[in-house]
C-alpha cells in the first residue's frame, strides 16, 4: 500500500534533506539513505506502553465497568432532590423519591427509591432506568438483573423487563415474595431480537390496581450483560477488547485527579470499593458525577492481570483537589497529621501483596475471592503533586517513601512533582504529564536524547496533543482543541513516541490520556476510545498506540544517521525481538509530503517478504483538511491501519516511501 510513484518533496524539507543526502544515490539526491545496524543500544523495558487509568468522562461507570443501570443505588446524591433521581423515571404516574428515612439495604446504602402509587390507577404502573444514555439489547446475550424491594403491604407480584422506549418489549421476568423486609430478587433476561438502537430502558411495573394507595421501596439495583472473560461484575467486552488489543503492559489507577478526592473525606478509599458491592458506599468522584466503585481495587488488579499488564498503583499523598485553588488559605494536611494516611496506604498495599494466612489484610483478600497475592512493583505517591510542589518536597513525598519503604523495601515509587523539584530521597521514577499541540510533539520527539543517564527514570504516564493551537493546548474547540484525535496529531504523538522509544533506557512506561469517553457525557477531550451505549470508535492515537505496542523490540538498534530534528519531518526507531527475530522500524511523517528512504542493513533479512502497517490519509495529502481528519462515531473508519507484505528483492537494502502525515511500522525477519 505504500505509495512508491509519488516521491515529491517540497521545497520546505529539502534544503535540511539536502544535508542528509550526502551517501544518498545520485539519480535521487532528496531521498534519505537509512541505515539500520546490528548495534543494540539499549534493551526496551518490557513495561513500556501501557494506560492510565481513572474514571473521567464515564470511562467507568457507563464505561468500562459494564453496570448497564445509571444510579444503581442512589450513591452519592442528595435525598429528596431531583438529582437524586438521575436516569430514573416513573411510568404511568407513579410518584418517585429518593430517601434515607427508612434503613437502607446495607449501611454502605442508606437511600432507597421510594415508590409512591397514587390511589387510583388504571393499569400498570412503575419506573424506568435510562440507563446510561441508553441501554444495548442484544439478542443471545444473558443479562443478569437484580435488585431489593420491601413494603408493608403491597405482596403481589412485580414485572422487570426489556424495553424500548417506543414501548417494544425485549425480555420480562416476574418477581414474587416481595415482604416487609429487604429481599435481593435476581432474574435473568434473554432477549430473543436485538434492538435496533439503544434507546431502550429497564422498566419495572406492578398492577395498578393490586398496588393503589400503597408503598413500594427499592434499593441496589443492577443489570449486566455478558462481560470480558466472563468475569462477575466485570467489563463491558467491546471496550475491554479494545483496550486489550493494543497490548498493554502497564495499567496505572485509579487516577488521576480522581484519586485526590474534591475534598479529603471524598478522595478515593480503597478499603470502600472492596466486597460484595452493596458494601461500598460510593463516592462523588473529582469529575462532577458519582461513582459506584463497583469498579473497586480488586476490580482493577484482575483486571490488569487480564490484559498481561504491571499495576502502578497510585496512592493518595495528602492533598485533595480543592488544595489547587490558589485563593485557598487552608493548608494541606500537616506532616504532624499524615501518619493514618501512610498507615491506610500500607494497609492497601498489605491487602493487595500479603499472603493470606499470616495477614489480617491478606486474609480479607482472600475471603473476598483471591488467596493468591497480587505482584506489585510500583506506587506513585499522588497525582500531579507539582501543583501543590512545597509541601510534597518538604515532608508528603519523604513521609510516605519513608514508611513503605521500610515496610516493603522491593517497592518503587514514582513521584509526581515538577523534575525540577529536589526531593529527599530524590526520585528514582518521576510521572510527567504533557498535554500539547502537535507541534510541541514534534519537537519534543528529541527531549530525551541528551538526558543524563543518571539512574532516573520517566514515565510518560499522560499525554496527548490536543490541539493544532501552539499557544493554547487545553482550550475549546474553537481555538484548535481537538473533538477527537486527529490524524496529524497522532502523526505527532508517534513522532514524540519514537524518541520515547530510542530512549527507553530513561523513559520506562507511557500511557496516553485519558482513555474512555462516553459521547454523552465527557469532560475532557480528546480520548483514544469514544462509546456510547452501544457503539465505539478506535481513534487514530489509538491506532498509533497499537501499532507502537504490539509491534515490541526487545533491543534497539542504532541507525545511521539517528534520527535528529535535522531529518524531522521524519522520526524514527528501529528494534530487534530476540524472541520472534523481527526487526521493526518505526516511523512517523509529519510533514506534509512523501518522504522516501532507502534503508540498508547491515545484515541479511532472513525473509524476502517484509509487512508494513501504515496509518495515513486515503484521501490525497494535498488536500485541504486531511490532517484534521478523525475518526467519529458517525464515522468511525476514516482511517485505520492498513497492512501489506512486500517483496524485498535484495537481502540487505529496501526503498519505502512514508506518505504524507503517517506513521508506518515496518518489520522484517532478521536474526541479528
Ligand atoms: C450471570 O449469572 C450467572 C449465574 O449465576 C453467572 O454464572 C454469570 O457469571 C453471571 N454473569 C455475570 C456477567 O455476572
Ligand atoms: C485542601 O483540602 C482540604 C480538604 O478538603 C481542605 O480542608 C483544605 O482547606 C484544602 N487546602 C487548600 C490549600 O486548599
Ligand atoms: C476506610 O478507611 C478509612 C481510613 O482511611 C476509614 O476512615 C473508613 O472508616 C474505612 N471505611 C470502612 C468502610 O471501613
Ligand atoms: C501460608 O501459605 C503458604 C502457601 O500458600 C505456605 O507456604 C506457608 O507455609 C503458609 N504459612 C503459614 C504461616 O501457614
Ligand atoms: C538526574 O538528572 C536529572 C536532570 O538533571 C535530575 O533532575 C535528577 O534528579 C537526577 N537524578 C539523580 C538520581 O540524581
Ligand atoms: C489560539 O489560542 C489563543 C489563546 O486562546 C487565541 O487567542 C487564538 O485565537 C487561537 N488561535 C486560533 C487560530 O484559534
Ligand atoms: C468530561 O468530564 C469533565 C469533568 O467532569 C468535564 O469538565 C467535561 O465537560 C466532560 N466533557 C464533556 C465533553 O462533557
Ligand atoms: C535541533 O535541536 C537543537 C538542540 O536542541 C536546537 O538547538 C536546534 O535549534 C534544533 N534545530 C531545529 C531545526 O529545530
Ligand atoms: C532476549 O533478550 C532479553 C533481554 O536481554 C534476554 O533476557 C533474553 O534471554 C533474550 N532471549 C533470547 C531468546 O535471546
Ligand atoms: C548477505 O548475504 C550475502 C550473499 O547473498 C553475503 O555476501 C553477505 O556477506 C551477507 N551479509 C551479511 C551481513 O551476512
Ligand atoms: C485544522 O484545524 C484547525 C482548527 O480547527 C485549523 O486552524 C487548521 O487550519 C486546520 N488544518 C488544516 C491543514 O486543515
Ligand atoms: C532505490 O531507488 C533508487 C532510485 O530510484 C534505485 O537506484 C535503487 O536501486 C533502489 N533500491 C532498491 C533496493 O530498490
Amino acid at each position: 500500500m505504500s505509495r512508491r510513484a509519488a516521491v515529491v518533496l517540497g521545497a520546505a524539507v529539502i534544503s535540511s534533506w539536502s544535508l542528509l543526502a550526502t551517501q544518498a544515490l545520485l539519480n535521487a539526491p532528496n531521498a534519505l539513505e537509512l541505515r539500520i545496524t546490528t548495534s543494540m543500544s539499549g534493551v526496551i523495558p518490557s513495561t513500556l506502553y501501557g494506560y492510565m487509568w481513572e474514571d473521567i468522562n464515564h470511562s467507568g461507570d457507563g464505561g468500562l465497568y459494564a453496570e448497564l443501570l445509571q444510579n444503581r443505588a442512589f450513591q452519592g446524591v442528595l435525598p429528596g432532590t431531583q438529582n437524586a433521581l438521575t436516569a430514573w423515571q416513573p411510568y404511568n404516574g407513579a410518584r418517585l423519591s429518593v430517601t434515607n428515612k427508612i434503613e437502607g439495604v446495607t449501611s454502605a446504602l442508606p437511600n432507597s427509591l421510594q415508590v409512591t402509587i397514587p390511589k387510583t390507577v388504571l393499569g400498570p404502573i412503575g419506573f424506568e432506568n435510562t440507563g446510561y444514555w441508553g441501554i444495548k439489547v442484544q439478542a443471545g446475550w444473558t443479562y443478569n438483573g437484580s435488585f431489593y424491594a420491601k413494603s408493608d403491604t403491597f405482596t403481589g407480584p412485580i414485572t422487570a423487563s426489556l424495553k424500548s422506549t417506543t414501548g417494544a418489549t425485549y425480555a420480562t421476568a416476574t418477581i414474587e415474595g416481595i415482604s416487609s423486609t429487604w429481599k435481593k430478587f435476581t432474574f435473568t433476561f434473554e432477549p430473543s431480537a436485538s434492538a435496533l438502537d439503544t434507546n431502550n430502558v429497564f422498566h419495572v411495573e406492578v398492577n395498578g390496581p393490586q398496588a393503589a394507595g400503597q408503598t413500594i421501596y427499592f434499593g441496589m439495583f443492577s443489570l449486566f450483560p455478558p462481560t470480558y472473560l466472563g468475569r462477575e461484575n466485570g467489563m463491558r467486552i467491546d471496550l475491554a477488547e479494545a483496550l486489550a488489543g493494543t497490548n498493554p503492559s502497564i495499567w496505572r489507577f485509579p487516577g488521576g485527579n480522581n484519586l485526590e478526592g474534591e475534598s479529603w473525606a471524598t478522595r478515593w478509599k480503597w478499603n470502600e470499593t472492596i466486597g460484595p458491592i452493596e458494601n461500598r458506599p460510593g463516592r462523588v468522584g473529582d469529575w462532577g458525577y458519582p461513582n459506584t466503585d463497583g469498579l473497586g481495587l480488586l476490580e482493577y488488579l484482575n483486571w490488569a492481570e487480564d490484559l498481561g499488564a504491571e499495576p502502578i498503583l497510585g496512592i493518595w499523598s495528602g492533598a485533595s483537589a480543592q488544595n489547587y485553588s490558589e485563593l485557598s488559605t487552608w493548608p494541606i494536611v500537616p506532616e504532624a497529621d499524615l501518619q493514618p494516611y501512610i498507615d491506610d496506604a500500607i494497609n492497601e498495599i498489605e491487602f493487595i501483596t500479603a499472603p493470606a494466612n499470616s495477614s489480617e489484610w491478606g486474609a480479607l483478600r482472600s475471603k473476598y475471592g483471591r488467596e493468591e497475592p497480587y505482584q506489585l512493583r510500583y506506587i506513585e505517591v499522588g497525582n500531579e503533586d507539582q501543583f501543590q510542589p512545597d509541601s510534597y518536597a518538604a515532608y508528603r513525598w519523604n513521609a510516605f517513601v519513608t514508611a513503605i519503604g521500610e515496610r516493603f523495601p522491593d517497592l518503587e515509587f514514582i513521584a509526581t512533582t515538577y523534575p525540577s523539584t529536589a526531593l529527599n530521597p530524590p526520585y528514582l521514577k518521576i510521572d510527567y504529564h504533557q498535554y500539547e499541540s502537535i507541534s510541541w510533539f514534534e519537537n519534543a520527539a528529541f527531549m530525551f536524547d541528551n538526558y543524563p543517564r543518571n539512574g532516573t527514570q520517566y514515565f510518560v504516564g499522560e499525554y496527548a496533543a490536543t490541539s493544532t493551537n501552539d499557544s493554547d493546548a487545553l482550550g475549546t474547540i474553537a481555538t484548535g482543541r481537538f473533538l477527537y484525535p486527529t490524524l496529524a496529531g497522532s502523526a505527532a504523538e508517534a513522532a514524540f513516541m519514537t524518541g520515547m522509544e530510542r530512549n527507553s533506557d530513561v523513559v520506562f512506561a507511557s500511557a496516553y490520556a485519558p482513555s474512555l469517553q462516553h459521547i454523552r457525557n465527557y469532560q475532557w477531550t480528546p480520548d483514544i476510545i469514544t462509546y456510547d451505549a452501544g457503539r465505539l470508535v478506535l481513534s487514530t492515537s489509538y491506532y498509533v498506540q497499537q501499532m507502537f505496542s504490539v509491534n515490541r523490540g526487545t533491543h534497539l538498534l542504532a541507525t545511521s544517521p539517528a534520527s535528529t530534528n535535522d531529518s524531522a519531518p521524519l522520526y524514527w526507531v528501529a528494534s530487534h525481538n530476540n524472541e520472534t527475530n523481527t526487526v521493526f522500524l518505526k516511523v512517523a511523517n509529519t510533514g506534509p509530503d512523501d518522504l522516501t528512504a532507502y534503508l540498508f542493513f547491515d545484515f541479511n533479512v532472513t525473509s524476502l517478504f517484509g509487512t508494513a502497517v501504515m496509518l495515513s490519509s486515503p484521501t490525497l495529502s494535498s488536500i485541504t483538511g486531511v490532517f484534521n481528519i478523525s475518526n467519529t462515531l458517525d464515522e468511525p473508519e476514516n482511517i485505520i491501519p492498513v497492512s501489506s507484505a512486500f517483496a524485498i528483492p535484495y537481502p540487505d537494502r529496501y526503498n519505502y516511501t512514508f506518505p504524507a502525515t503517517s506513521v508506518t511500522v515496518l518489520a522484517l525477519e532478521a536474526n541479528i
